[in-house]
């Protein structure tokens, strides 16, 4: 299975603002990027907290009731925002990921559900990418913020990354950035080779290969 990311970031490495509400960090050339990229997916995944700003359907102009896209929800508190819009867009094939710890509440049928029981902590991403595997899935985007994409990343799970460099600057010490996490030490640094840029206006699309020496050997 291909992983790829796309996210936009401003100059300081930010992907949202102080509010935390669902801002548009992007133009509209970016969102245009943003459905161009998804058409290379047959899944988009996301974490709760990405899910919660924004409750509606990733979908592609590919995706049709014949050809759905996986829209995958990550989540330990399984604290999931269940609109009609998503529960009943049926170019979206619905599966949650969640904890084994987490109460759950029920989910409507059209929503496949899968709990992570193994003797980790936390859900590791070799189990999210075994339930994508299970379901066919060929090339994933992850749309999440850093919190989880660094997940895919520290597990050399994620072949490319999309990244727009918006002419934004967010600061702060709190505000979440493309890669969250502990961050990695030099022996653990991850290396990236570019593949493309382009400037359009003030804004900067840069696709990035994750170099192959720290990646592990998917199929
Ligand atoms: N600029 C951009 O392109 C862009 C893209 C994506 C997101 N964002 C923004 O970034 C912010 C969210 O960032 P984030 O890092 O919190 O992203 P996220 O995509 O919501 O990922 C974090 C969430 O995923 C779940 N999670 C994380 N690791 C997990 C694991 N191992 N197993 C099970 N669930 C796990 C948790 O959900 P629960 O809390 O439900 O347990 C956690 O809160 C939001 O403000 C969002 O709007 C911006």
């Amino acid at each position: 299975m291909k992983v790829i990311s796309n996210t936009a970031i401003s100059l300081d490495g930010r992907i949202n603002t102080v509010e935390e509400q669902f801002t548009l960090l992007g133009s509209v050339v970016d969102h245009q990027k943003m459905e161009q990229i998804r058409r290379m997916a047959d899944a988009v995944l996301v974490g709760g907290q990405t899910f919660r700003n924004w409750p509606y359907p990733s979908l592609s102009d590919q995706a049709s009731n014949e050809h759905p896209i996986w829209n995958v929800i990550v989540s330990r508190s399984a604290d999931i925002p269940l609109l009609p819009q998503f529960v009943e867009e049926t170019r979206a094939r619905k599966l949650l990921l969640l904890h084994k710890q987490t109460t759950l509440p029920s989910f409507p049928s059209s929503i496949e559900v899968e709990i992570y029981d193994g003797p980790l902590p936390v859900p590791p991403v070799a189990w999210m990418l075994d339930c994508l595997r299970q379901r066919g899935v060929q090339t994933l985007l992850v749309e999440a913020g850093g919190e989880l994409l660094v997940q895919f990343l520290a597990a050399d799970a994620l072949d490319e990354l999309y990244v727009t460099l918006c002419p934004l600057v967010i600061g702060g010490r709190t505000t979440p950035g493309l890669m969250g996490g502990t961050g990695f030490s030099q022996a653990e640094l991850r290396r990236l080779t570019l593949l493309s840029s382009e400037v359009v206006g003030s804004e900067i699309f840069l696709h990035y290969s994750v170099n192959r020496a720290m990646k592990m050997e998917k199929n």
